[in-house]
């Protein structure tokens, strides 16, 4: 089950005054046109995908996870946050860690040095593997993570050994990555031209991570086909209504989505979520705010802004139907906590009660709301969702007139910080940055 509910007059509002714009856009993406042109990649990716590539990359996942106490994913941004939202979803729990698969560790999303020391102490103790993943394979982060950690699995194995356990998915051509995979021999991935970062969790990108994890890719892909047969069936499908309902609520001056889960598996779903509309949408001035929330842990903190602060922002519930394991609250002769009104209840009816309630109280405070329901987390559902919100966000980013596919302003901070590191060919830019900061 999946279900999108709006209220009807944002959605009948909606409909009236951008109608035009929602059908343009939807005709460009199925029609394959318009500044969307060479990266639609993953629209028909569920499809295309074939049995003999999933078959061939649930092997290379099964060689990896018998090798491996621990497996090393390097990537950042979209060549990490969707396996990392997908995995996070559905991995049995933070409890269950290396039991029934490697536990997974990841690195090159950040450039902690204290993070790596502690890293690398660890991988002494354990086996591991690396899968690295940079589509450029130029990117900072996860090349220096990679050189740090190939010269460990180099030290720790031989050079031999540690060829079978770094796997590459990069780009086929091109990038440093490439090079050097091919140079040294490693096992690689392709990552298509026609598939950017935030849109590849359906492509090895996402799938090899997610099938190391232990998790049944096949499923999520199917989850996502279903998806893709029933939202290119028409103009308006549940996705291009969310599209749609979001650009009107941001012409109605709010300009920040929240989306709120009373589920914290979904705290990297909401962090990829964010990524995918944030970096593509928000450019050339214009983009909503794409903020994340975790309830009910944050109605005890962000729980008083969104009651009661300034009315800026819209919310969209992402909201699970039912729980995969049973915990009720016990009851107790004395009822010294006083409690005993919950007793026999189980967490999930408690939490179920405080999305409702949440739910009215933030409508009752002139929220507008938006709720995307799935019953239940699987790698079915989990695949429909992936597939319902790339499609959610190319639509919106249409009628929003903006290309989803680029990320100009990326480039900002690392033009500044590869003068800073003296990259050659940046000298000029280096004199130029030492003045700014001395004015700042
Ligand atoms: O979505 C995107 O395109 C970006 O977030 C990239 O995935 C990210 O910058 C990493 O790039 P690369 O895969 O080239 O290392």
């Amino acid at each position: 089950m999946f279900n999108l509910e709006v209220n009807q007059d944002i959605y009948r509002n909606a409909f009236s005054s951008l109608e035009k714009e929602m059908k343009q856009a939807v005709d460009d993406l199925h029609n394959k046109v318009g500044n969307a042109g060479k990266y639609l990649g993953w629209l028909d990716l569920p499809e295309e995908i074939s049995e003999m590539q999933l078959q061939d990359i649930s092997r290379t996942a099964e060689y990896l996870r018998t090798n491996s106490k621990c497996i090393v994913i390097v990537g950042i941004g979209g060549s990490y946050l969707g396996s990392r939202a997908v995995i996070s979803a559905l991995e049995d729990s933070a409890f269950a860690c290396g039991d029934s698969h490697p536990h997974i560790i990841y690195a090159g999303h950040h450039l902690s040095e204290d993070y790596y020391c502690s890293l690398m102490k660890y991988l002494d103790r354990v086996d591991y593997s690396i899968i690295v993943i940079s589509k450029s394979g130029t990117t900072v982060e996860p090349a220096v993570a990679f050189r740090l950690l190939k010269s460990h699995c180099e030290q720790k194995y031989g050079a031999d050994k540690a060829r079978k356990r770094i796997v590459c998915i990069t780009d086929n051509k091109k990038g440093a990555l490439r090079t050097l995979a091919n140079k040294l021999g490693y096992l690689t991935y392709d990552i298509p031209d026609n598939i950017g970062g935030r849109f590849s969790v359906l492509s090895p990108v996402g799938l090899l991570p997610i099938a190391v994890a232990g998790l049944d890719i096949y499923s999520l892909v199917n989850g996502a086909k279903v998806m893709y047969k029933q939202l290119i069936e028409t103009h308006a499908n549940i996705a291009s209504r969310y599209a749609l309902c979001r650009n009107y609520l941001l012409k109605q001056g709010y300009n920040i989505e929240v989306l709120s889960s009373f589920d914290p598996q979904l705290h990297f779903m909401i962090e990829w979520w964010k990524q995918l509309f944030g970096e593509s949408e928000g450019k050339d001035g214009k983009g909503i705010f794409p903020v994340g929330m975790i309830y009910t842990t944050d109605l005890h903190s962000m729980g008083q802004y969104m009651q009661d602060g300034q009315r800026i922002f819209f919310e969209t519930f992402l909201s699970v139907e039912k729980t995969g394991k049973q915990c009720k609250v016990p009851y107790k002769g004395d009822n010294i906590d006083e409690l005993n009104f919950l007793a026999g209840k189980r967490i999930g009816e408690i939490n179920e009660a405080a999305r409702q309630a949440t739910i009215l109280a933030h409508q009752q405070g002139e929220v507008p709301v938006i709720q995307i329901t799935i019953d239940t987390l699987n790698e079915y559902n989990v695949g429909q969702l992936v597939y319902f919100f790339e499609y959610a966000c190319v639509i919106s980013a249409s009628i929003l007139g903006v290309n989803p596919f680029d990320q100009p302003g990326v480039e900002a901070y690392k033009n500044n910080m590869f003068a800073l590191l003296n990259k050659p060919g940046y000298e000029e830019k280096y004199k130029q940055i030492k003045q700014d900061l001395s004015k700042i």
